[in-house]
């Protein structure tokens, strides 16, 4: 028999605006699929004044959101804020056995491990498809559709701010400060993009995809990362030179018994399918023991794409209330066997280093021993002539394979001694 699913919706913003739409627009198709009819009882919103695009009637709307989760009308929660009260919503719902979908990646990168716990002991599921790569069903396609394969490497675009700055450099568009503003202006960064530019944004999402895919249970902050912040214009065309284009890029790849998760800026071979995933779109490149490798590409945020992953679980969620299936939270509880997350320091690459070094006689050779005693072996180097002002020249590195930790140590020794200008600086290259 047809059910009617009560939902409380805490944010009517971009994504919960264009949740709404979506339930208002495709009802009929939903309770085809679900057999049950998913009705908004409740909607949470912090300013009762605001003026609201999408039409929401007026009697549902309330500014108390635990009043909301509380409510016996309402037996799914969708949280839609990013507010910082989001863990208290979230956990009462969770305590009382209500299903939650949530697209909070900052709460799931943190506390994702104690929430799906709670859901797991009081038999309801908390969904998160829209936390990662918004419109891109990457959490469905590894917890369901490559659950046979064991996932060797992961490489993810996960973040449209960065690859638009990026992108944008790469065109010639300007530097960074300037291609940042231009992606304010279209509304694509935030007024502080923080979080994104840093790389964090990235981090917290590829700490939920390495729960699933290698079952670590670390949180964000044990994820390497670095930003895009220190990116120039001259990086890009010396990349362009040595065959490269820098991408912002989140990585996992199994290294022994642990694996290797890290954030930073990249430069790829630009004939790799990363390299050409351009503007504000994601990607993510998954190598499985079986299938092996397969691309997933999409848009990453924005309203209706967001909308789209969230509305996925709440229809995914009434079928199997109504069809009385249990939750599906078991494969994100992970014991004794998760994967330890490898130090960064013995991650082992091959690097491109940036110097503006002075131009007189044995300069190239201190660097070089600098180097060598790191047991860091020198792959290809380019010199540019000396311009006519000045009395420094830029110096180009490139490395092969080679410890972190002994790069890291080697660039320390580089800028104690007196034979470049500022600070020599470092991308990292993966071949793909
Ligand atoms: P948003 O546009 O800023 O909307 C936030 C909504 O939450 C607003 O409706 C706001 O109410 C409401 N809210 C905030 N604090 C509240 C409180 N204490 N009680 C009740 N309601 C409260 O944010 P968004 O872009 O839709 O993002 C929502 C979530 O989705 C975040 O976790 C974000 O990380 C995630 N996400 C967003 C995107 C995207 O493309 N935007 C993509 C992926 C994931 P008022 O309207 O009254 O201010
Ligand atoms: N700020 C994110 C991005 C979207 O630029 O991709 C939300 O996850």
């Amino acid at each position: 028999m047809s059910k009617t699913i009560g939902v409380g919706l805490i944010g009517l913003g971009t994504v919960g605006g264009g949740v709404v739409r979506l339930l208002q627009d495709s009802p009929c198709s939903m309770r085809r699929r679900t057999g049950a009819s998913l009705a908004l009882k409740r909607v949470a919103v912090r300013d009762l004044g605001k003026s609201r695009e999408v039409p929401v009637d007026a009697s549902l709307l309330t500014g108390d959101a635990m009043a909301l989760v509380r409510d016996p009308q309402v037996q799914m929660v969708v949280e839609l804020t990013g507010a910082p009260q989001a863990y208290e919503w979230i956990s009462e719902a969770l305590r009382a056995g209500k299903d939650v979908v949530t697209a909070n990646k900052a709460l799931l990168a943190e506390r994702g491990d104690e929430l799906f716990r709670l859901a797991l002991e009081k038999g309801a599921d908390l969904m998160f498809e829209a936390s990662v790569a918004g419109g891109i069903p990457i959490i469905r396609m590894l917890r369901n559709g490559l659950v046979a394969n064991r996932v060797e490497s992961l490489y993810g675009i996960l973040n449209g701010t960065t690859n638009y700055i990026l992108t944008q450099m790469t065109r010639g568009a300007g530097g960074y400060a300037e291609t940042l503003r231009h992606a304010q202006e279209k509304g694509y960064a935030e007024p502080d993009p923080t979080l994104d530019v840093s790389g964090q944004d990235a981090a917290q999402k590829l700490a939920i995809l390495c729960r699933i895919a290698f079952q670590t249970t670390g949180t964000a902050k044990q994820i390497f990362c670095e930003g895009i912040e220190r990116i120039e214009p001259q990086d890009i065309e010396y990349a362009r030179e040595l065959g490269y284009t820098i991408k912002l890029l989140a990585i996992a790849k199994r290294r022994g018994e642990e694996v290797e998760a890290r954030v930073h800026p990249v430069m790829v071979p630009s004939e790799a399918l990363m390299a050409n995933i351009h503007d504000v779109f994601n990607a993510i490149e998954v190598v499985g023991s079986s299938v092996g490798t397969q691309v997933f590409y999409g848009r990453g945020a924005g309203q209706m794409p967001t909308a789209s992953a969230v509305v996925a679980d709440m229809v995914e969620l009434a079928e199997r209330r109504n069809s009385g299936a249990g939750p599906a939270i078991g494969d994100m509880i992970i014991g004794d066997e998760a994967t330890a997350i490898a130090d960064m320091r013995q991650v082992e690459l091959r690097y491109y280093l940036r110097a503006l070094a002075c131009d007189r006689p044995g300069v190239l050779a201190q660097i070089a021993r600098v180097l060598a005693e790191e047991r860091i072996s020198i792959a290809s180097v380019i010199q540019k002539e000396r311009d006519l002002q000045g009395g420094t020249v830029p110096l180009i590195i490139v490395t092969h394979e080679a410890p972190e930790a002994g790069m890291q140590r080697a660039l320390a020794a580089l800028g104690r001694l007196d034979i470049l200008e500022g600070q020599a600086r470092v991308i990292r290259i993966e071949a793909l």
